[in-house]
């Protein structure tokens, strides 16, 4: 059965006494979770180390990269591997966010790569889709969403895909206090569903956690995630505040 999960998208924010406070109110905060259910922290890379360390022991609690490079090791100055992280026991990692599709100019091909370069180290990537709002005016997102999918994804095997978690962030929603109505999230969803079960069958469809991203926070979370094909979010600005995102785990279905 595929898991309920809600991930922390903490971006390029907090110190280290700050992240530190954080992620100790938060699992303080937050009583047992379940077997379907997961919690990770994607934080800033400096903090990996500390934050796996203080998530060890812990049921169900995980830590993310926020970006890797697709090489196992080598002169990249600056960039960190999925073997790196994997040596500091973290064991997921976002790839293809929006703001390193935008700022970093990540193509659905590399990103096909940083894919599979985290599932060969055992590392759960949670990819990244959606589109911007142009592309959402001309009702283009389906087809938009799809064509990130098919480059990035559908050269995995059926196996692969049940290891990686989507996340469909449509862009317009981020950090913008504009949320996608449950219903327009649940539409997506659904279509993203759609497009695994045509490629893959409906079983294997059926075992992906596809979360969705942009402007989530407690007050909107559960009818967000009541929503059937809707397993949980990426959360940005609202997952720096601890009382939100107890809330928004709680949120989750069980
Ligand atoms: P937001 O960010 O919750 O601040 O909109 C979500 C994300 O970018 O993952």
């Amino acid at each position: 059965m595929r898991k309920q999960i809600a991930a922390a998208n903490w971006k390029m924010n907090l110190t280290i006494t700050e992240a530190e406070t954080l992620l100790d109110a938060v699992l303080g905060g937050t009583a047992e979770v379940s077997e379907n259910q997961k919690v990770v922290f994607a934080v800033p890379a400096p903090y990996l180390a500390l934050a796996a360390q203080k998530v060890a022991g812990k049921n169900n609690t995980f830590v993310a990269a926020q970006n890797i490079y697709p090489k196992k090791s080598g002169a990249f100055t600056g960039e960190i591997s999925a073997t790196i992280i994997k040596s500091i026991g973290v064991e997921h990692a976002v790839v293809g966010h929006s703001e390193r599709r935008e700022y970093f100019n990540e193509s659905n091909q590399f990103l096909a790569e940083k894919v599979k370069m985290c599932l060969q180290e055992n590392i759960v990537p949670i990819f990244c889709c959606g589109e911007a709002l142009p592309v959402r005016e001309t009702n283009q997102q389906n087809s938009f969403v799809q064509t990130q999918l098919q480059e990035s994804l559908f050269d995995l095997s059926a196996d692969e895909i049940q290891q990686v978690v989507i996340a469909y962030e449509p862009i317009w929603a981020i950090g913008t206090g504009k949320t996608a109505s449950s219903d327009q999230a649940q539409e997506m969803h659904a279509h993203i569903r759609s497009q695994l079960a045509a490629k893959y069958g409906a079983e294997v469809a059926n075992n992906v956690s596809i979360l969705y991203g942009g402007s989530v926070k407690a007050s909107n979370a559960k009818e967000i995630f009541g929503k059937p094909d809707v397993d949980g979010g990426l959360v940005g600005g609202a997952s720096l505040i601890a009382e939100e995102f107890v809330a928004i785990i709680k949120a989750l279905k069980s």
